[in-house]
Order: C-alpha cells, then sequence, then structure tokens
C-alpha cells in the first residue's frame, strides 16, 4: 500500500468512526421505548387501605393508566374500575377484589339495589359479593384480581391490586393480552 492509498484508508477509517459515534445516540433514542420497562397493567397498584374499607360494603376504584405505544405516550385514561370487598374476619383473605367488567358483554357491573350483591344493568347479570353468579346470564361469575397479601389486623395495610382485563363471553376466564 502507497502513502496515497494509506492516506485514503485512514480518511475512510476516520469517516466510518465519526459515523458511528453519531449513529449511536440516534438508535438508542429509537431503541429506548422498546428497552424501558412499561407501567402495564399486570403491576400491583395501591387502590386504599385496609381500614378504609367496611366488611361487606364494596367500594369500586377506578383504575387510570397512562397509554403509551412504543415512541408516544398519551394523557392518563380510565381503563377499568375494581371492586373491593372486605371480608369477615375468619375469611381466607381480608379482602377479595373483582373487576367491574362484566364476563358477558364487558357492561359495567354497579351494587345491587339492596346492596347484597352485584348487577349488570345491561342484561340482568346478578351476583353474589364475592362475585359468583346467581343467575345464568354472565357466562362465568366476575373475575377475580390478585390481592397482594398483607397483615388483616394492620388497618393502615395498603390494599394494591393486580389489574388485568379478561376475554367476555367464555366460561374459561382468559387473561387479555
Ligand atoms: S353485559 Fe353484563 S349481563 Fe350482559
Amino acid at each position: 500500500m502507497n502513502r496515497r492509498q494509506w492516506f485514503q484508508f485512514g480518511a475512510a477509517a476516520i469517516g466510518a468512526l465519526i459515523g458511528l459515534v453519531l449513529a449511536v445516540p440516534g438508535v438508542a433514542y429509537l431503541l429506548s421505548p422498546l428497552l424501558k420497562r412499561r407501567t402495564d397493567d399486570s403491576d400491583f397498584r395501591t387502590l386504599t387501605r385496609l381500614g378504609d374499607l367496611v366488611e361487606g360494603q364494596p367500594r369500586s376504584f377506578s383504575i387510570i393508566e397512562e397509554q403509551r405505544d412504543a415512541w408516544v405516550s398519551y394523557p392518563a385514561t380510565p381503563v377499568g374500575t375494581v371492586w373491593l370487598v372486605r371480608q369477615p374476619e375468619d375469611a381466607p383473605e381480608p379482602v377479595i377484589a373483582l373487576s367491574a367488567e362484566c364476563p358477558h358483554l364487558a357492561c359495567k357491573i354497579k351494587v345491587s339495589g339492596d346492596g347484597k350483591g352485584f348487577l349488570c344493568p345491561c342484561h340482568a347479570s346478578f351476583f353474589e359479593l364475592d362475585g359468583s353468579r346467581v343467575n345464568r346470564i354472565s357466562p362465568r361469575g366476575m373475575d377475580t384480581l390478585e390481592v397482594e397479601p398483607i397483615d388483616p389486623n394492620d388497618p393502615n395495610a395498603e390494599i394494591r391490586v393486580k389489574f388485568h382485563r379478561f376475554r367476555t363471553g367464555t366460561e374459561e376466564k382468559i387473561p387479555l393480552a
């Protein structure tokens, strides 16, 4: 290799190096949303404290989520509602969490008029306070959600629930992706 060729080779190598240095931040920027941990609906979230729930009196909580795709964040919007029901002292779990989305066709389930159960106003599905079916309109009972274990004697214990949505119209409880 003569001197001229060495010079051309050196210039090309320096150019490639500069290009690489400039490209790395750009590529990192483009890939960063894909690499970041998403705060999606699989995380536990704090809804209230144990002492704020009264045995046998369901309370509803909206689930607010910041929607985002790989590169764009959208304003926080409600994505669902959870019913929390405090259980009697001798129950295995101090609190149960139920999705308010009806397993029939996804209408929002409310507390029934007498406060002793739940009702879906769209097609009159009735459910017990534990979410089990009273009639056969919905293909399954209300969808239970996972509650983080707590000390049942601590009124300040945070009630943390893992929110998820499930397919409607099926007997089986099938999580949506
Ligand atoms: S959507 Fe609830 S009963 Fe039909």
